[in-house]
């Protein structure tokens, strides 16, 4: 009993949100479903109740002492009869109702939340709500309403938030909404609308959040949103528009979100957004723009977040987001950029965030990425830069990462990072990189991360890691070396994370170990590896050594003593969360020592050799 009431108190408090329309998050869509079938015996507080209506189950709230009921899933076809009067919140969802008559909850005065979603509903009579004075909160989403009689909201007037969405919606009608002044919240996504009366809002003066997303709509007439002052947000992703003109956004001085995602925008008006002044997300990926005009994004002055991505744009022009001094995060990858020229991100005084992945940039300069005084991640992955040009991160004095993988490069050039002595984290991985130039690096002195992983190194100099003072890890996985002299590795005395599998390693010194006093993982996976190491540092907690060409003579049996001793740090099999299509599965990593000489004991794993077989060591 105590449990139920918890669980009930629980998800009344989550109801409780919906009266609330500054709280960011509250949408109310979705709504948890009870399917409570036992009704209290006895109020908690020992008070005599209204009888509850048949099959549902009435809850009064012990402190606003308001009564709920919940008759959600029942396979009711109509609306009880004997609701109890005092009712304040009724939940019918998952009902099978098909359409509601006039009068429906005609006696039900003091009702504030009303739940319909999901109840098989076509059709409403236009006088179904009559009689609802006091419904402030809605819901009629997920049925399959066609269309509804342009006075069905006349009998609430007092609407807060209203959820139309996922029905089959084709047109509203002009007075639908009229007089709704007291509306906050009005969802209509994911409908078949393609056309909007133009004066069809204009009522809804307290307006903050219209969803119109995963509509048809093609065309945004000037007068739509007028009188929406108090718009925060307003989504319009999944639309069929194809431009976006000037008039259209000019009286949402209020507006903080607008989302054009995924709509077939050609053309953005130049000054389409003059007079936004509030407005501090705006998204445009996927579309069809190619060209940002310099005037596109004028008067933005407190955007944060401008997202470009998956678009066609072809190149940038000098100036064209200088208005924009307060964003942080600007996306625009997967475009078509090809070349950065000088002062593109011109008075970006304030981002943090530069994406500019899949654009297979080829060309950037010195001056490209002046002035972006606080940038912290640059994503450059997917550019096809052959070589970097030297000094282009310049001046970047705030950067901690930098993503370069995947981007054709050959060498690193002494040149290519100097002055980022902030940088913690550099991804070269998935390049072509065979030449890493002296001292590269050198700058580079809070640099934690290195991944060199996939390219085309064959050998690492004494003066390659040169500066590399808190280097944590470092991955030289899949590339060609043949060996790693300990004098490269001298730099590195912070370092604890060394792969080196997929490599051509004959041979790892005993110093190339030990010289690095805090490393605690080191894999030597898939080399042609043949002496197991004689010993290894007490740091050391993961060792991988499969895929290589074990001698298990006298010279393993030091080796195979320690890890019959310390199984944990060389384990048999470990297994992990899978990458990739599955994310979940559980993957199984093998470490087999797997002996390829003396041909006694070819094939077997260093674990399962009989002690016998040292017998004479
Ligand atoms: C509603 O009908 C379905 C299908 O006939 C049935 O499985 C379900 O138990 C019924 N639910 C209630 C609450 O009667
Ligand atoms: C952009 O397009 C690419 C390729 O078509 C796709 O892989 C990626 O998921 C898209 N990204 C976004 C943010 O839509
Ligand atoms: C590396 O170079 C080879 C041939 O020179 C080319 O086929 C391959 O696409 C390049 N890979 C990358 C990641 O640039
Ligand atoms: C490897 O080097 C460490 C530290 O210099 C030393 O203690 C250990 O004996 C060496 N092991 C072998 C087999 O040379
Ligand atoms: C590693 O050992 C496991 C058994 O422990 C075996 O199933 C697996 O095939 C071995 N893998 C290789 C690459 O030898």
């Amino acid at each position: 009993m105590n449990h139920f009431l918890l669980l009930l108190l629980y998800t009344l408090g989550t109801s409780a949100v919906l009266a609330d329309p500054n709280k960011e998050e509250a949408r109310p869509s979705e709504q948890p479903r009870l399917s409570v079938d036992s009704k209290p015996s006895e109020e908690p507080n020992g008070q005599k109740s209204e009888p509850c209506s048949k099959g549902c189950s009435c809850i009064q709230d012990d402190y606003s002492l308001e009564l709920n009921v919940y008759c959600s899933t029942r396979n009711f076809t109509q609306v009880p009869s004997d609701i109890p009067l005092s009712t304040r919140s009724l939940w019918l969802d998952g009902n099978l109702f098909t359409n509601l008559p006039a009068a429906a909850f005609e006696k039900l005065s003091n009702l504030e939340f009303l739940n319909l979603q999901s109840s098989l509903l076509v059709s409403l009579d236009g006088h179904v709500f009559r009689g609802l004075n006091s419904l402030a909160h809605l819901h009629l989403e997920r049925n399959n309403i066609r269309s509804l009689p342009g006075i069905v909201f006349q009998g609430t007037p007092n609407l807060a938030s209203l959820s139309l969405n996922n029905n089959q919606l084709s047109r509203i009608d002009d007075k639908l909404f009229a007089g709704l002044s007291h509306m906050w919240l009005l969802n209509l996504g994911w409908n078949s609308l393609s056309v909007l009366p133009e004066t069809g809002f204009q009522d809804l003066h307290g307006l903050r959040e219209l969803v119109l997303a995963g509509n048809r709509l093609a065309y945004l007439q000037p007068q739509l949103f007028q009188g929406l002052s108090e718009l925060k947000e307003l989504d319009l992703t999944g639309n069929y528009l194809k431009v976006i003109k000037a008039n259209v956004f000019l009286k949402l001085p209020k507006l903080q979100k607008l989302y054009l995602a995924q709509n077939q925008i050609v053309t953005v008006a130049p000054r389409a957004f003059v007079g936004m002044k509030s407005l501090r997300w705006l998204d445009l990926s996927k579309n069809r723009l190619s060209v940002l005009h310099d005037e596109t994004f004028l008067g933005l002055h407190s955007l944060h977040v401008l997202r470009l991505s998956n678009n066609s744009i072809g190149s940038l022009r000098p100036g064209t987001f200088r208005d924009l001094q307060y964003l942080e995060e600007l996306c625009l990858c997967h475009n078509q950029i090809r070349a950065l020229g000088v002062r593109v991100f011109e008075g970006l005084g304030h981002l943090e965030v530069l994406n500019l992945e899949n654009n297979r940039l080829q060309e950037a300069r010195m001056g490209t990425f002046m002035g972006l005084n606080h940038l912290a991640v640059i994503k450059l992955t997917g550019s096809c830069f052959h070589s970097l040009p030297d000094q282009v991160f310049k001046g970047l004095s705030k950067l901690h990462s930098i993503h370069l993988d995947r981007s054709c490069l050959t060498k690193v050039s002494a040149q290519s990072f100097g002055g980022l002595t902030g940088l913690r984290r550099l991804f070269l991985q998935h390049n072509n990189i065979s030449v890493l130039e002296r001292q590269s690096f050198v700058e580079l002195q809070g640099l934690q991360q290195l991944d060199l992983r996939f390219n085309r190194l064959t050998s690492i100099s004494s003066h390659t890691f040169y500066g590399l003072k808190n280097l944590d890890y470092l991955l030289l996985s899949g590339n060609l070396l043949r060996n790693l002299p300990a004098e490269a590795l001298l730099p590195l005395q912070h370092l604890s994370w060394l792969d080196l599998s997929e490599n051509r390693m004959e041979f790892i010194l005993n110093a190339t170990i030990y010289i690095l006093p805090r490393l605690r993982y080191l894999n030597l996976k898939d080399n042609v590896l043949i002496n197991l190491p004689a010993s290894i540092p007490d740091t050391l907690d993961q060792l991988w050594l499969s895929g290589n060409n074990w001698k298990c003579d006298c010279s393993a049996k030091p080796f195979r003593d320690f890890i019959l001793q310390k199984p944990q740090v060389v384990p048999l099999q470990v297994e992990m969360l899978g990458e990739g299509e599955e994310p979940h599965t559980l993957v199984t990593i093998y470490n087999n020592i797997t002996c390829a000489s003396p041909l006694s004991v070819f094939g077997l794993d260093l674990r399962n050799i009989g002690s016998e077989h040292f017998r004479d060591c």
